[in-house]
């Protein structure tokens, strides 16, 4: 009993320290099999790549390059293709012995298509049947009984993490083919009007902002519009701005490019938006736990809702407006209570993580604006992921310690 509590001390010690490091890499894994590399580009381009590598867990079930060809005979969008391959993820572990091994003949596995919420009913899971003869049958669960595919090999595998096996030809996946609108045929203002955040879209469709949104959406746009409640305090304060001031305002809430959930929190750090002139009108995203949270010298707003996450368009709703120090109206430029050469220092204390963005430190605590609404986080933040993390490895180990013959 010591023994295993020792020894499960020691790896959660080791869990701390790399709490965030991916254990595996899809696209690496993948790069050793020439004969999928229609798949792994895909998974690439698509961006599921690193989604799939944040997950534990899973299994990737992929088909050769001819395997491939019909799927891009259809000319779907990438956010098509993105669905179509999601839906060959199943999020449980199978390798080829545990294939052999179901229980009952049959098993339910969801899928990361099912996880993205775009599937309807239960057109997200996959049936995996245990056939006569050592063979193994995939279908899509609403497939009425007829099997698609079959388990063709174990192509690499990474106990319990990642098992990647290859299949006989792609499961059909009507819903996840459908043909989604080219992301310029969106109309972001109507979307996100149906979603919680009306009036940031009755504020957007009346400023020239609208256009530098829509001039943006092709090229990718990520964009974080302020809940209804929040959105509409602000109002006050936002009729009182100059129509440039206006106009800035909105456009700080949209970044220049695509990121996906997954890809705010991994990619940390500091970064530009619409409205970013120089070093001007950036604001520093942050993942607090699970939590992605968007930190300005003014405000910690934090993502509560996602209202589209298909490449290249990403709208997620926040639960402040996001307010730029840059705007003196809104209590930006005040002087800084503390004295001393710093005092005035949006840019001195950019300067320093200018290039390449990164996590900020404890010591830059964003909470540093005069206004009195600023959420006060404290910059635990980082420390909190780190425990959390170990807190979660060391559960998994208490379990896993239970079956090792420590
Ligand atoms: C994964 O591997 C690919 C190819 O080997 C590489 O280009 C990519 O940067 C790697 N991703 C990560 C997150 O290390
Ligand atoms: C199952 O296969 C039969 C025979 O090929 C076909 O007629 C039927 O439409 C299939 N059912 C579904 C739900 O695909
Ligand atoms: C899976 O498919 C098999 C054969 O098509 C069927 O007998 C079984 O009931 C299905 N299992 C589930 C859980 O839907
Ligand atoms: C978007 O939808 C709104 C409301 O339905 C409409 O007024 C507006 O003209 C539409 N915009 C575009 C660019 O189609
Ligand atoms: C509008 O601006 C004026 C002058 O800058 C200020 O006194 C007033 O408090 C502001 N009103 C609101 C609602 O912010």
């Amino acid at each position: 009993m010591q023994l295993r509590g020792g020894a499960a001390a020691i790896f959660l010690a080791v869990l701390i320290v790399f709490p965030t490091t991916d254990a595996f890499n899809v696209t690496s894994m993948l790069d050793k099999h020439s004969e999928f590399s229609t798949f792994n580009h895909y998974l690439s381009v698509t961006q599921l790549a690193p989604e799939i590598n944040r997950r534990r867990t899973i299994t990737v079930c992929v088909v050769d390059n001819p395997g491939m060809t019909d799927l891009l005979a259809k000319h779907l969008t990438l956010g098509g293709i993105k669905n179509v391959l999601s839906f060959h993820v199943l999020l449980d572990y199978f390798d080829a012995k545990k294939l052999h091994q179901i229980t009952d003949g049959s098993a339910l596995a969801a899928t990361m298509y099912q996880a993205t919420g775009s599937a309807t009913g239960s057109s997200g899971f996959v049936n995996i049947t245990d056939l006569s003869r050592g063979k193994v049958g995939f279908s899509p669960e609403d497939n009425g009984g007829n099997i698609s595919a079959t388990f063709v090999k174990s192509v690499e595998a990474q106990p319990y993490d990642i098992s990647i096996i290859q299949i006989s030809n792609l499961l059909p996946s009507y819903e996840a083919e459908a043909p989604a609108p080219a992301p310029s045929q969106v109309n972001i203002t109507k979307l996100m009007s149906a979603h919680g955040c009306k009036v940031f879209a009755d504020t957007l469709a009346g400023s020239p902002a609208e256009t530098t949104f829509e001039g943006n959406i092709d090229s990718g746009l990520t964009i974080f519009c302020p809940g209804d409640e929040a959105m509409k305090s602000f109002l006050p304060k936002y009729n009182n701005l100059t129509a440039a001031d206006q106009q800035s305002l909105l456009e700080y809430h949209a970044m220049p490019f695509y990121e996906s959930l997954p890809g705010l929190r991994s990619n940390n750090g500091l970064t530009s938006t619409l409205a970013t002139v120089g070093n001007k009108f950036v604001f520093t995203v942050q993942n607090d736990g699970t939590d992605v949270t968007i930190i300005t010298k003014l405000v910690t707003a934090k993502i509560i809702n996602t209202l589209v996450d298909n490449q290249p368009l990403a709208i997620f709703q926040v639960n402040k407006v996001l307010v730029p120090p840059e705007l003196s109206k809104l209590g930006g430029l005040a002087p800084a209570p503390a004295p001393g050469p710093a005092a005035e220092s949006p840019k001195s204390s950019k300067s320093k993580h200018k290039s390449p963005p990164a996590p900020p430190g404890p010591s830059e605590s964003p909470a540093d604006g005069p206004d009195g609404d600023v959420a006060d986080q404290d910059s635990s933040g980082a420390e909190m992921v780190q425990i959390g993390g170990g807190i979660l490895g060391a559960l998994i180990l208490t379990v896993w310690s239970t079956f090792l013959p420590l």
